[in-house]
C-alpha cells in the first residue's frame, strides 16, 4: 500500500526541512520526500496544511490498570491521535503501579489491542512508588519501558534517588523527575503567595520545586545519568535548569500547556479544573517558562494529561484531586499561544512536540527521514474552532479550556502508515 501526502508544507526540524513537498509512504515507512511524487494507491491532499513528524506526548496518565472509569489505554490512545499524537509515554502511577516487567508488557498489549497510538510505558523508580526500594528496573527495561519515574511523587530519600539514577544509566534510560519536596509543599493546594493568602487556601511554595530540581540535577551530575525534569512551573526552576545545561549536564526539561497559558489568578474562580501539581504560578513564572522554551532551556512540551472522574474532581477546590486532561488541547493551545503570538516558529514547535521527545526517550519517530516509520501528523494551522470538552475522546472532562476559541488542530494522524484519525 502506497499512500501519498500531496502538496503540504513539510516541516521536519530533524532534517532542517520547511518546504512544500510530497511525502510518499510505503509499507508503513517513509519512502520518499520531494516534489511531484507519484505512483500511490491513495492520495491525501495536504494543500494548505502542515505535514510534520508524528507528535509525541511524553507525559500522560492513562489510569489503566486501576481506574478504567477515568481513562483506559484504548480511550487514551483515541484522545492522543485526535490531538495529533502518534506516540505517548504513560506514567506508572496506576493501581497497581507499573513497577515490574509484566505490568509494562500489559501496557504494550493494551495499546496493540487499541490499535491507535504507540503507547510506551514509563516504569516506576521505586516499588509501588513508595520511595523505599528500587523497582524491578532491569525487568522494566527488558519489557520496553522508555524511562523511569515516580511521577506524582518526588523520591523523598536522596540516596534512593541516587541509586535509581545509577541503575537507569546502566540501561541508558532517562529518569523523569517530579520535583516537589513533600515537606516544603505540605498540604498546599495552589501556589503560595498573595493570591493563596487572599483566597484562604494553603499554598505550595516555589522553593518546594526548585530545591528538588537542584537536588536531582546534583545527583544526575554525580551519577552521570540523564535527568528529565517534568512539568516545570517556576522561574527559578527554569534558571536552575539553564545553568545546569550551560555546565554541560545531561538534563532536559518539560513544560505543560497549562503552565504556559494560565496563572494562579485563574484559581480565584475556585474552579477545581485549575488545580494541579505543580500548581499554576504567577505571570512572572509564566513568562520565564515561555522564555525557557524560546531560548532552548526547555526542550519539550508535554500535556501531563491527568484524567479524574467527575464525582471526584467536581468538588470544592480544597478537596479536589490534582490534575487536568490535555492531550486533545496541546496542539491548538501551542499553535494559538506560541505560533499565533509570534513566540515560536512551526519548526521550533515541532522540535518541542516531536524531535526532542523522540531523542530523550530513544523511540522511533520524531523525523520524516526516508526509511523511518511513517508516523506523521498533518496539521491545519488556520482552522479556527472552539474547544468543547463534551466532544473529547478522553473519558474524563477535567479540562480548564472548555469554550476557548483557538486555532490549529490535527487534520490527519498517521501511525506506521495507517490513518488512525482524520478530522470529519
Ligand atoms: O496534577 C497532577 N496530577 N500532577 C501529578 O504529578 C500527577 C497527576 C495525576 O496523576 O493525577
Amino acid at each position: 500500500m502506497r499512500r501519498l501526502l500531496r502538496g503540504g508544507r513539510v516541516v521536519d526540524p530533524s532534517q532542517e526541512l520547511d518546504e512544500t513537498a510530497d511525502v510518499l509512504i510505503e509499507d508503513g515507512k517513509i519512502a520518499q520526500v520531494g516534489p511531484n511524487l507519484s505512483g500511490a494507491d491513495e492520495v491525501i491532499d495536504c494543500g494548505g496544511l502542515a505535514v510534520t513528524p508524528g507528535l509525541i506526548d511524553m507525559h500522560v496518565h492513562l489510569r489503566e490498570p486501576g481506574n478504567a472509569e477515568e481513562e483506559t489505554i484504548a480511550s487514551g490512545s483515541a484522545a492522543a491521535v485526535a490531538g495529533g499524537f502518534t506516540s505517548v509515554a504513560c506514567m506508572p502511577n496506576t493501581e497497581p503501579a507499573i513497577d515490574n516487567e509484566a505490568s509494562a508488557e500489559f501496557v504494550f498489549l493494551q495499546a496493540q489491542r487499541a490499535g491507535k497510538a504507540r503507547v510506551y510505558p514509563i516504569g516506576s523508580i521505586t516499588k509501588e512508588r513508595k520511595g523505599e526500594e528500587l523497582s524491578e528496573m532491569a525487568g522494566l527495561a527488558r519489557a520496553g519501558a522508555v524511562a523511569f519515574s515516580d511521577d506524582g511523587e518526588t523520591v523523598r530519600n536522596p540516596e534512593v534517588m541516587r541509586r535509581g539514577l545509577l541503575y537507569a544509566r546502566m540501561f541508558d534510560k532517562p529518569v523523569i523527575a517530579h520535583c516537589e519536596d513533600p515537606d516544603l509543599a505540605g498540604t498546599g493546594v495552589m501556589n503560595r503567595g498573595v493570591v493563596s493568602m487572599m483566597l484562604g487556601l494553603p499554598g505550595r511554595s516555589r522553593e518546594s520545586e526548585e530545591i528538588i530540581v537542584h537536588r536531582d540535577m546534583t545527583l544526575a551530575e554525580i551519577t552521570g545519568s540523564r535527568l528529565h525534569v517534568a512539568h516545570l512551573s517556576s522561574a527559578g526552576s527554569v534558571e536552575i535548569l539553564r545553568r545546569g545545561r550551560e555546565r554541560g549536564l545531561a538534563v532536559t526539561g518539560e513544560v505543560s500547556p497549562h503552565h504556559i497559558v494560565l496563572t494562579e489568578e485563574h484559581v480565584r474562580s475556585y474552579d477545581p479544573n485549575f488545580r494541579m501539581r505543580p500548581p499554576l504560578r504567577t505571570e512572572k513564572d509564566r513568562k520565564a517558562l515561555i522564555e525557557g522554551l524560546r531560548d532552548g532551556t526547555i526542550g519539550v512540551i508535554a500535556s501531563d494529561h491527568a484524567p479524574h472522574a467527575r464525582e471526584r474532581k467536581e468538588v470544592e477546590f480544597a478537596f479536589a484531586p490534582d490534575g487536568v486532561i490535555g492531550m486533545e488541547t496541546v496542539l491548538p493551545l501551542a499553535v494559538t499561544e506560541l505560533i499565533g503570538k509570534g513566540i515560536l516558529t512551526l519548526s521550533q514547535l515541532v522540535r518541542l512536540l516531536s524531535t526532542t521527545p523522540a531523542e530523550i526517550l530513544g523511540i522511533p519517530g520524531g523525523s520524516l527521514r526516508v526509511g523511518g516509520p511513517a508516523d506523521v501528523t498533518v496539521i491545519d494551522l488556520d482552522s479556527a474552532w472552539k474547544i468543547e470538552k463534551s466532544r473529547f475522546r478522553s473519558k474524563s472532562r477535567n479540562c480548564p479550556f472548555d469554550g476557548w476559541e483557538v486555532k490549529g488542530r490535527a487534520a490527519w494522524t498517521i501511525v506506521g502508515g495507517e490513518v488512525v484519525f482524520s478530522l470529519e
